[in-house]
């Protein structure tokens, strides 16, 4: 046994026996490459295209710890995320409930403090930063929540919420207040009578747009917007969006827009990330990851959207079983247990996530694994 812990890793004209795998040695082995990789890449200076970097970012929540603190059990919200949005685009990020996006788009935010990684934004690495350091960034970069009911204070104004963000901040001189805030609830589709009004004589789709206006009104560039239409009417879905859009190209933002909805992250997005058990499984150009979707679970995702040409026959990929705890991720490949791909080494070894071809990346044992 012991030897087999030693030399776990058989050489390329050896063929490969699992039997002989020591799950253990393997998975402490994977951990060791993989923050050497880590270590590798800290060195590197950040990317001077990218307005937003993100480089192996893990957020652990402890859920249990001993009496002196220590923790003794984590779950893997985030669990080694990188990628780049460069300014003026928009993310979408994909994958089923719990997979990591929402904690994914507080930690980049510095909402939750960071387990490791680094979070470069504008060239300057956020990860570290306490809510001082924090503070004059808070104004570039904003969240847009799901539920714009809840999101909003219900004893103020329209007015009043929106004055108090810039006034806070110093947007604008004090005399200069109510005209700026009238100009940016214009730019969102809010009447002027509105500035009186209060949230709760409101409909969701135009509290969403109050959401939106309070994150534009600090003169952001990066905007998180998680499941910004989710809890809205269909018709109203689009009238957000096509807000959202028109925002973006008049004041080159940029977003991470997270949502459920294929469709909806299809219509927004520039590039694609798709997340499984708080690991980023593909991610790529929207083009291309919809053409050529190259991670079984992308694969299956997409395949569970209906096709709008009824000539073109599409077939549903059905996953069995259910999402694993992220608690207690699956050995080797999170997806393994669910992949209709699955091989014998999935289950021992984790896919590297690796460049495939320009700009798209994917972790699966299907596609080259070596440089
Ligand atoms: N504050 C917290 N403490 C402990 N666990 C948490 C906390 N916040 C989130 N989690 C867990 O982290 C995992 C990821 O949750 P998260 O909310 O980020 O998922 P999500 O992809 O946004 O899901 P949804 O699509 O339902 O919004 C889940 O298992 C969740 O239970
Ligand atoms: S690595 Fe294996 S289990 Fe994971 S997605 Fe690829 S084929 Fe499926
Ligand atoms: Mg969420």
């Amino acid at each position: 046994m012991e030897e087999n812990k030693n030399n776990a890793m058989p050489s390329e004209e050896q063929e490969w026996d699992f039997s002989t795998f020591d799950d253990a040695a393997e998975h402490a082995r994977e951990v060791e490459i993989m923050e050497e990789q880590s270590r590798e890449d800290q060195a590197l200076p950040p990317d001077p295209d990218a307005i937003l970097e993100v480089r192996h970012l893990k957020k652990y929540f402890t859920l249990k710890k001993t009496i002196t603190g220590k923790p003794l059990s984590s779950l893997k919200a985030v669990d080694d995320v990188s990628f780049k949005i460069k300014r003026g685009e928009t993310l979408g990020i994909v994958g089923e409930s719990g997979c990591g996006k929402t904690t994914m788009g507080r930690t980049i935010l510095n909402l939750y403090h960071p387990t490791s990684g680094q979070v470069f934004f504008e060239g300057t690495d956020v990860a570290g930063f306490n809510s001082a350091q924090m503070r004059p960034l808070r104004t570039k970069m904003q969240i847009v929540f799901q539920d714009p009911y809840s999101s909003l204070p219900p004893r103020s104004t329209v007015g009043g919420i929106l004055a108090e963000a810039a006034k806070i901040h110093k947007i604008v001189p004090k005399s200069e207040l109510k005209d700026y805030v009238l100009s940016v609830m214009d730019k969102c589709g809010l009447r002027d009578y509105y500035y009186e009004r209060y949230p709760h004589e409101f409909s969701g789709g135009q509290r969403q747009r109050i959401c939106i206006a309070r994150a534009l009104v600090v003169n952001p560039s990066f905007i998180v917007c998680d499941e910004p239409v989710s809890a809205l009417d269909v018709s109203i879905q689009a009238q957000i969006i096509n807000l959202l859009r028109k925002l973006q190209k008049e004041r080159h933002l940029t977003y991470l827009f997270i949502s459920h909805d294929l469709s909806v992250v299809k219509h927004i997005s520039d590039k694609i990330g798709v997340m499984y058990l708080g690991s980023m499984m593909e991610y790529g150009d929207k083009k291309r990851i919809f053409d050529n979707p190259l991670h079984p679970y992308t694969q299956a995702l997409f395949s569970a959207v209906p096709n709008p040409n009824p000539d073109e026959k599409v077939e549903r990929i059905l996953l069995s079983g259910d999402i694993p705890s992220p608690a207690n991720p699956p050995m080797g490949c999170k997806f393994h247990t669910r992949c209709p791909r699955a091989m014998e080494i999935c289950s021992h070894i984790a896919p590297v996530y690796k460049e495939y071809e320009e700009g798209h990346f994917v972790a699966c044992h299907c596609y080259p694994q070596e440089d």
